[in-house]
């Protein structure tokens, strides 16, 4: 395999992840606009598929420090490099941040996540205070949407090295075609 392109399990966690998230955005925006008393049940698999995003990030970053990722192709501008960077670094910070402050928030207001039916998640040990966890939770919402632009900019630009530079940048992170070098 070559050494331009990432490998099969950062492409495998890179693609569940992003999957993940789109499902979960949409979830979170169906629970949106459900009815009043209805608003925190169908929250309840945004919080469950959040929490598994979180799992996942975790063994992302593992294999990410474990692993060298591929270097940037040469034809990339020194900005185009800078903001990949920001943008990816900041993916991090969310896929950690967003799920985590939701999980503190949600044991503050003592409230265990049901995982699919399958176990209950447990309260992280903060004492009760619904305030703080709403406030927590509202933070959340504002900072998920600015992950969505985030992910709207990094889509475009995905795209602009695909369609309007055809480097073969995008198959840096699929199995297939030929990234340059
Ligand atoms: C929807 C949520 C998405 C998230 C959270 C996300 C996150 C990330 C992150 C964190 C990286 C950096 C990988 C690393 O160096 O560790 C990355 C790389 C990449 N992503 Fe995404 N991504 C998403 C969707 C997409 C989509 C829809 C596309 C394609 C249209 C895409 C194409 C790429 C490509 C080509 C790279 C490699 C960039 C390079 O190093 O040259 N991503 N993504
Ligand atoms: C990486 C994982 C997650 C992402 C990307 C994410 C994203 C979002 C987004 C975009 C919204 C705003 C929806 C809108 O205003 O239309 C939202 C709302 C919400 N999320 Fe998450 N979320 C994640 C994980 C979690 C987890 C694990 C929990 C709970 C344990 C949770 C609890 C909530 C709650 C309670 C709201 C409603 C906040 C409000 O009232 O504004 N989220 N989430």
């Amino acid at each position: 395999m070559p050494t331009n392109r990432y490998s099969i399990g950062a492409m495998t966690l890179h693609w569940l992840i992003a999957i993940a998230v789109i499902v979960d955005w949409r979830l979170a925006d169906a629970a949106e606009h459900a009815p009043r008393g209805q608003h925190f049940a169908v929250l309840q698999p945004h919080f469950a598929l959040g929490m598994a995003i979180l799992v996942l990030t975790v063994l992302r970053l593992v294999w990410r420090l474990t692993h060298r990722a591929p270097p940037f192709s040469s034809d990339l501008a020194a900005w185009e490099r800078v903001l990949a960077r920001t943008v990816h670094f900041v993916f991090y910070v969310l896929l950690v941040g967003l799920p985590l402050m939701a999980w503190i928030g949600t044991s503050m207001w003592n409230q265990p996540t049901d995982f699919f039916g399958l176990f209950t998640i447990p309260n992280l040990p903060f004492g009760e205070n619904r305030g703080l966890g709403h406030e927590l939770q509202e933070l959340h919402g504002t900072l998920g949407e600015v992950m969505l632009y985030l992910i709207v900019l990094h889509v475009l630009g995905a795209l602009k090295h695909h369609f309007w530079d055809k480097d073969g940048n995008l198959y840096r992170m699929l199995p297939f075609g030929t990234p340059k070098p």
